[in-house]
């Protein structure tokens, strides 16, 4: 079975392969994105090395001059996504959109780095500078005092997610307009994002686009600016493996220390004692969400021993039947279809799984494993699962669902000793 789902991986990856990018899934998202990528690479790194590398480095083709790597890159024109190029109207060239996304590409790229050193050296050199750049990008544009704030929901990874409710509330979309959109011709729209949230996603892309994305306008007068716990360990993370990657090279590690220092420092103003975990912030308010997501359980995958969100993780991973879901399953926001609202998805159960085996809690990283390699069993390669039922949801074939089963959650890799 496992290995029959091996086969169906790579065909997937293939399948999605554009050449140069992977694209997460056809009909649905046509173009590269960038964490996608980032995991496409980690999945391409199990049977062709050479490809993993070109993945990562054709998504910094899209980076811009101040260091940003775009959420999305526009390498071919295809009519059936809304927002296009047109939309988003950066100027650059590949077209790009005008924010960024989590950057897990470091941490990949040391991962992968390690599958072959001799034969990654030169591709470790070219792309050590330019993820530097774009991680002091985050450091310039997107933190405040040592946590890192998101400008749209979508450079969260985590679209409609419950953390930005209270912020999207704020949201003025009159000026929206008209626009279609094309996410709900291809996927039944009980599990995406509804129209409201879509108005005020829109109503924050124009600010943007209207300021030509200035990033001291944007961080000044933006209508949305929320502090993220994801952002905020996934860079920690990163940083550290980009430490690990200076020092092979024999770089400077000076200010990647310093912005360790200063994150690990920051991050504990995100720990909310009445949810007991670790919670989204809203900058122009200073109010907490009151949302316990998937994302408090980067923690350990930052290098974070916090024993205190164990417990909290306990609960959540026991009260959905598929660890783990996106939000609590106690809580009355919980939708188990609705994308970042209940869903369990195997690329943040790889992550967090990555951290609990490396803080040593060996049952709960085992746990993570085996739900996600029974959903994928059961349910095929899905964008994500429904936690309660393990129903496929979202788009199918989907490229970093086949990606973490080949790197990280696929049986076999136990039998060769991953
Ligand atoms: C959705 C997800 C985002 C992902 C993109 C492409 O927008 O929320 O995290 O990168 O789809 O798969």
């Amino acid at each position: 079975m496992s290995h029959i789902l091996d086969e169906q991986a790579r065909a997937i990856m293939r399948g999605n392969d554009r050449g140069k990018y992977t694209m997460p899934t056809e009909g649905l998202y046509p173009y590269q994105w960038n964490w996608d990528s980032a995991f496409a690479a980690f999945g391409f790194s199990t049977f062709d090395l050479g490809r993993a590398w070109v993945e990562l480095e054709t998504l910094f083709t899209g980076q811009w001059d101040n260091g940003m790597v775009p959420h999305i890159i526009f390498h071919e024109a295809s009519d059936g996504y809304f927002p296009g190029p047109d939309v988003w109207a950066t100027g650059q060239t590949p077209p790009t959109s005008g924010i960024s996304q989590p950057p897990v590409a470091a941490t990949f790229t040391r991962a992968i780095f390690e599958r072959d050193p001799e034969f990654g050296r030169n591709h470790l050199k070219e792309l050590f500078p330019k993820l530097l750049a774009w991680h002091r990008w985050f450091i310039e544009c997107r933190n405040e005092n040592g946590v890192i704030v998101v400008s749209h929901p979508w450079e969260s990874g985590r679209d409609n997610a419950p953390d930005w409710d209270e912020a999207m509330a704020n949201i003025d979309t009159s000026n929206v307009g008209e626009y279609t959109r094309n996410d709900t011709g291809h996927v039944d729209p009980h599990m995406r994002p509804n129209q409201l949230d879509y108005d005020r996603y829109m109503a924050i892309v124009y600010a943007g686009r209207d300021c030509g994305w200035d990033e001291i306008e944007i961080t000044r007068n933006g209508p949305f600016r929320v502090a993220d716990p994801g952002m905020t360990f996934i860079l920690l993370r990163a940083n550290r493996d980009l430490l690990a990657i200076a020092q092979e090279l024999g770089e400077d590690i000076a200010e990647i220390q310093s912005w360790i220092q200063l994150i690990e420092t920051g991050v504990q103003q995100l720990w909310n004692p009445e949810i007991r975990a670790y919670d989204s912030l809203d900058i122009r308010t200073g109010n907490f969400a009151g949302s316990t997501s998937s994302m408090s359980f980067l923690c350990w995958y930052a290098g974070i021993n916090d024993t205190t969100a164990l417990a909290e993780f306990d609960r959540i991973a026991d009260a959905a039947n598929f660890a783990l879901p996106s939000h609590d399953p106690e809580s009355d926001r919980f939708e188990p279809f609705r994308y970042w609202r209940g869903p369990t998805w195997g690329i943040v159960n790889t992550l967090i799984g990555m951290g609990l085996a490396e803080m040593g809690h060996t049952k709960q990283a085992d746990k993570l494993r085996e739900d996600t390699a029974k959903l994928i069993e059961q349910s095929g390669f899905a964008e994500y699962f429904n936690p309660i039922d393990g129903s496929p949801a979202g788009g199918m074939n989907f490229t970093w669902t086949a990606a973490i089963w080949l790197a990280w959650a696929s049986p076999t890799l136990k039998i060769k000793g991953n």
